[in-house]
């Protein structure tokens, strides 16, 4: 049967979605993402894994969705894998000529993904995807702003804190050092806490962990000035939050979304705020979304 596949590339775990043409999931499963050796690994796992769990003669094509900006098929740099300049399409011809492949900004098919998914699609939305890393998908009247080096939306690498924490990408105290999932781990750490992830981190200030609710009240801070600066460039009707942070639930969203609010600049306090439908799923279906209209045009 003829399908298509939703691959997004984490930087802790590759999820693969084989889809109907329709849009109907078949099956999807994971696979980790091995970062060592500047991620030289990465597309001999997804290789090897496709050829193990699908018929590749019934594919019709292959959507990545990777977590840094791209140019055509080209990744320019991915931090958190390690890639630099790599023509993701190009590799992949090598090994299946026959199959198509989009290649996208992981947050911007995410967003794509969630656009789609909602029977109200906002018009304009920002998703933000709290993750490994912090990534940001732009949707202005229906369309993924990807401006002129791919980089609209590179959320998670605004400057928050001028002296802040050394991000992976270089440069100091970018969202990513505070909204990540490591973030908030080195934020609790920072507060005295002793955990180690970032799910225990939420779980210990729901239950009212003092040292974890001030890394959370520090990381929320941080993701409502985002918003801030985000709301007075773009105005959009909605905010979308989604990756595996958002996880978190209310307790997230109520807080960022009250320090925004105290912040927003006129109208753009009445900004929707949203969890994300399709959850961590986000980038895999919206990852197929990006091949489906390459391939079915
Ligand atoms: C990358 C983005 C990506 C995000 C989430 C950031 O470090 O620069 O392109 O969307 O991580 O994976």
């Amino acid at each position: 049967m003829a399908s298509l596949i939703g691959i997004d590339i984490g930087g802790t775990t590759i999820k693969m979605g084989q889809f109907k043409l329709t849009g109907a999931l078949i099956k999807k499963w994971e696979i980790p993402t091995q970062t060592a050796f500047d991620g030289m690994f990465i597309l001999n796992d997804i290789e090897a894994s496709l050829s193990l769990e699908v018929n590749l003669l019934d594919v019709k094509g292959i959507g990545f969705g990777v977590p840094g900006p791209v140019n055509g098929s080209v990744v320019l740099e991915a931090v958190n894998l390690g890639w630099k300049h790599l023509d993701v399409a190009e590799v992949f011809k090598q090994k299946f000529p026959h199959i198509p492949v989009t290649v996208d900004n992981d947050a911007n098919v995410a967003a794509l993904g969630e656009a789609l998914s909602r029977e109200d699609a906002y018009p304009s939305m920002v998703f933000f995807t709290l993750g490994t890393g912090v990534g940001g998908g732009i949707v202005v009247d229906g369309k993924i702003v990807e401006g002129s080096h791919g980089a609209a939306g590179e959320l998670g690498h605004m400057i928050i804190d001028l002296n802040g924490a050394l991000c992976n990408c270089g440069q100091k105290g970018c969202l990513e050092t505070i909204a990540s999932a490591t973030g908030v781990v080195r934020l609790a750490k920072k507060h005295g806490s002793d955990l180690t992830d970032a799910k225990a981190v939420f779980d210990a200030a729901k239950a009212g962990d003092l040292k974890a609710l001030s890394a959370i009240d520090e990381m929320t801070d941080a993701l409502a000035l985002a918003m801030q600066h985000v709301a007075v460039t773009v105005d959009p009707d909605a905010f979308v939050i989604g990756g595996g942070v958002s996880k978190a639930g209310a307790f997230l969203i109520d807080k960022v979304k009250e320090k925004y609010q105290k912040m927003a600049f006129s109208d753009t306090k009445h900004v929707a705020f949203e969890q994300a439908l399709l959850g961590h799923n986000a980038g895999m279906y919206g990852a197929f979304q990006a091949i489906k209209q390459k391939v079915m045009i």
